[in-house]
């Protein structure tokens, strides 16, 4: 039996019973439930935490040392172990954790060349602008190359993004994030000013722009478009940019366009002080989304919009990473709207496997389903609509976004 800390996983309750999306991540100890994951290679990033404000992304290279404040490591330590164990910092014996990062990880800690999208916003682009696997997508600006590179991930396999900034030092730096998340080879970064320069695109699923004024860009790139499903966002700080966006969208022929904007809220939870932090997000941009006709009728069908609402869908999708290379474990009732709308939204679900526990609820009945379940090397497991008491309050024991003990 492994030590507790060599278990890891993430967990995500996602259920209708509570306000939001609960993410719970990301190592735990979970008995008898045991998931491994890939040990870590040598030239992989990795995630070093040391406390809520220290985190590292950095490669583990196994020539060279991590160091900090607080000690150092070898990195050749840490190669060949298994993500989520904790490593003690020389002469300190402060503990890290290593991990290995997501995209939503790495981009709070890339270099940036401008302003960035954040991933609430990004997951809701996914959705909004129908970014599935396999989807053409143009975009510009590229700025630092955070939407270039979530989407990149989400379009494979087959997808590609190709890219466009009138500033060689963004392109530069965007580049360089883009190669760190692996995505390089499902992108075309390039120089180019998407309101001068006609392209030869065609039969784009989606446009995403992001530049001082996206409405000029309209009549030129509507035609770019895939003419029945194509979706089009225009990213934009203020109202008065909001105006002028929607405008051009009516007056280019875009049947359905909708605007809004998320705000993020964090939750404090402490046994009988569970609260909303007193600070949060509250404006970062508005999105305004356009197409030709109206939204997916089939997604529609399953009540895509009450349920699982987009914005939720979203955030599960870009906190979790929920791609087609991730192994994907989802304990749901009742083939739900949750298995319904993955299965649209991917067509391929076979890296997904999703577990009946309709009747299995209590947590021995789960380590029963743990049990008959082939749970090595998952990377996710998703608890859908079941909302068990002690399986909830046990996922929120093991819950650690928070940093090893000292
Ligand atoms: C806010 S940044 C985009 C950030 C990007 N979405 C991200 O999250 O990393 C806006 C970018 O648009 C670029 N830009 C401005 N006008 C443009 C144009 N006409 N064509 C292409 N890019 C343009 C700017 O150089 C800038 O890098």
């Amino acid at each position: 039996m492994r030590s507790s800390s060599e278990r890891f996983g993430l967990i995500i309750n996602f259920t209708d019973s509570l306000p939001a999306l609960i993410l719970l991540q990301k190592f735990f100890a979970f008995q008898p439930f045991e998931i491994t994951m890939q040990p870590i290679r040598a030239g992989e990033r990795i995630y070093l935490i040391l406390d809520h404000h220290r985190k590292w992304i950095r490669t583990a290279n196994p020539t060279q040392q991590f160091h900090s404040d607080k000690g150092f490591i070898d990195f050749k330590d840490v190669i060949g172990k298994h993500p989520g164990q904790t490593f003690l910092l020389s002469p300190y014996h402060r503990k890290v954790a290593i991990l290995r990062p997501l995209l939503s990880d790495f981009i709070f800690h890339m270099k940036r060349q401008s302003q960035i999208i954040y991933p609430e916003d990004i997951g809701s682009i996914l959705i909004y602008g129908n970014a599935r696997p396999n989807s053409q997508i143009l975009e510009a600006g590229t700025g630092s190359g955070t939407v270039t590179g979530i989407l990149a991930n989400f379009s494979q396999p087959d997808g590609h993004i190709y890219s466009f900034d009138i500033r060689e030092s963004a392109l530069k730096q965007a580049k360089k994030n883009i190669e760190h998340m692996g995505m390089k080879e499902h992108t075309t970064v390039d120089l180019g000013n998407i309101l001068e320069k006609d392209y030869n695109f065609e039969n784009i699923n989606f446009i995403m722009l992001d530049l001082a004024t996206p409405w000029l860009a309209v009549p030129r790139v509507k035609k770019y478009l895939d003419p029945v499903k194509g979706r089009i966002c225009l990213f934009s700080p203020t109202l008065e940019q909001v105006k002028k966006n929607i405008n051009a969208l009516i007056q280019n022929q875009f049947q359905w366009y909708k605007t809004f904007e998320l705000m993020k809220r964090f939750y404090q939870v402490k046994q009988n002080a569970t609260r909303p932090l007193g600070r949060m997000v509250g404006h970062t941009g508005y999105m305004t989304y356009g197409a030709f006709s109206s939204v997916d009728k089939k997604l529609q069908e399953i009540g895509f919009d009450d349920l699982y609402s987009p914005e939720n869908l979203g955030n599960l999708f870009i906190y979790a990473q929920f791609t087609l290379d991730r192994k994907i474990l989802i304990l749901t009732k009742d083939r739900s709207q949750l298995q319904q709308i993955l299965t649209l939204w991917f067509q391929n679900t076979n890296n997904i496997t999703f577990q009946d526990i309709s009747n299995n609820e209590d947590m021995e009945d789960f380590s029963e389903v743990a049990e008959n379940q082939d749970t090595s090397e998952f990377d996710i497991i998703c608890l859908d609509n079941c909302f068990s008491e002690p399986l909830f309050s046990k996922s929120i024991g093991i819950l650690t976004q928070t940093p090893p003990e000292e």
